[in-house]
């Protein structure tokens, strides 16, 4: 078991670097098996979420080469349409695997996709999608058989889903016709797979808003693709200086995927300055006067996003005031909260998907457990500011994505250590 071991509090300074969007990465690999060639996909991140897509990819005949943030996907091998069950059960990603498939052979066979316990997850939205595209889905021996070629035509979302959207997308741009999907998720992770689609010879207009024009081509080729900054990491790694009331430069990022994050930090009194280097572009926390509670609710982009709702509230617990949060995307994002009460935080929820974060309030390090990715980095800054020492284990979780976030940490003066325990 991985631990990460916290001495806090500490004051951060220097530059902390973002590495390339999981949330896009997890979606254009699996993508290149669309192309009739092989593919390059450059800053993506070295994280297990990773790992885990490409063992999925080499389970159906792909080949991949992996060197640092570059990897190289061969489609041209790929003859199984049944990825291998124990991985699907592994990460719930797996799911983007489903609209290639049935692109490429009309037939896809998959067992019920795993991933973080935030909630029931549910595929309905994208067995839904599927059939709205004339494909047939059965249920046999715990799994989802689906066969036909998806065919052109009109496409409504259920509940605006992130992965749904992008599993229409990719399951029409083979099609024979054109396919419209409407209440699409508009997540800038969307319109970057898009974009590497488009490099490769599909035809997709609006990816990036509820609305989405697909016109089926004959074929892909295979291209070189860098992926975009991770805002949720950027987001995050902000968060962190502003909880510990550091001056740190979080880049590259693209401050328009955070608007209402910034927005929301700003109205609460944190400061930011932009500086642009080399074309690419980064934000400076400027010490504040101390903060004030700022209310959010978590909503499809561009609301605020929930993956950084827990990161916020530990941000919460050092602003004067009571803090209302509303999740209204997962109902299951609050298990950090528990550990933080642990650590001291004042917190009440209201109900599975509403909380009260009372601040300020000076946390206490203890050993406390990561639940799942977004609620243990949460408890890496519980860390950062709490005083005394914080053991935080199962840390596994936060490895499936973020990148090194030890050595980044470490690079910017925090004391935190890495500790593999044997079980
Ligand atoms: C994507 O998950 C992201 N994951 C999530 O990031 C992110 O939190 C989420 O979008 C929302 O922004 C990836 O891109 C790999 P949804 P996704 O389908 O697509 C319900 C992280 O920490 N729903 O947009 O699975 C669902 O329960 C992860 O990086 C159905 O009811 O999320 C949720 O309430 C966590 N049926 C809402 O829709 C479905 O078939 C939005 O989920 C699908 C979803």
């Amino acid at each position: 078991m991985t631990q990460f071991i916290i001495k806090g509090p500490n004051l951060l300074s220097g530059e902390i670097s973002v590495s390339g969007a999981k949330n896009a990465a997890l979606k254009i690999l699996p993508a290149a098996i669309l192309a009739d060639s092989p593919s390059t996909i450059t800053n993506v991140p070295q994280i297990t979420d990773i790992d885990h897509i490409i063992k999925l990819l080499e389970s159906i005949g792909t080949k991949t080469e992996v060197s640092n943030n570059t990897v190289t996907i061969d489609p041209t091998n790929v003859t199984s349409s049944h990825p291998d069950e124990k991985l699907v059960k592994k990460l719930r990603g797996s799911i983007v695997l489903m609209g290639p498939l049935l692109a490429k052979f009309g037939r896809a066979v998959f067992s019920q996709p795993g991933g973080c316990l935030i909630g029931a997850r549910p595929i309905d939205d994208h067995l839904d999608v599927f059939r709205q595209l004339g494909v047939d889905i059965q249920y046999k021996d715990d799994c989802y058989i689906m066969s036909g070629k998806p065919k052109p035509g009109k496409v409504v979302l259920k509940a605006m889903s992130v992965t749904a959207t992008e599993n229409a997308i990719m399951a029409s741009v083979l099609s024979d016709g054109v396919t419209t999907i409407h209440i699409a998720a508009a997540e800038p992770e969307i319109a970057d797979l898009a974009n590497y689609l488009n490099k490769m010879g599909a035809n997709i207009k609006g990816a990036g808003t509820h609305d989405i024009v697909v016109t089926g081509v004959k074929s892909l080729k295979g291209s070189k693709y860098e992926i975009l900054p991770d805002r949720i990491e950027a987001g995050t790694y902000l968060l962190a200086a502003l909880t510990t009331n550091s001056e740190v430069t979080v880049g590259p990022m693209i401050p328009e995927h955070l608007e209402l994050v910034l927005k929301k930090l700003t109205d609460a009194g944190a400061k930011f300055e932009e500086i642009s280097r080399n074309g690419r572009r980064y934000l400076r926390t400027i010490k504040h006067n101390g903060l004030t509670a700022q209310d959010i609710d978590t909503r499809p982009y561009p609301g605020f996003p929930t993956d950084l709702q827990s990161p916020y509230a530990v941000l919460m617990t050092q602003a004067k005031g009571d803090t209302h949060i509303f999740e209204t995307i997962f109902e299951g994002r609050f298990r950090y909260l528990e550990e933080l009460i642990l650590m001291r935080a004042k917190a009440d929820i209201l109900n599975p998907r509403t909380f009260i974060i009372h601040g300020p309030n000076r946390l206490v390090g203890t050993e406390i457990s990561s639940r799942d990715l977004r609620g243990g980095v949460a408890l890496i800054l519980a860390g950062l500011i709490a005083n005394g020492t914080t053991i935080i284990d199962q840390a596994e979780y936060i490895d499936r994505g973020y990148e090194r976030i030890d050595e980044k940490l470490r690079a910017i003066g925090v004391n935190i250590e890495r500790v593999e325990t044997k079980l």
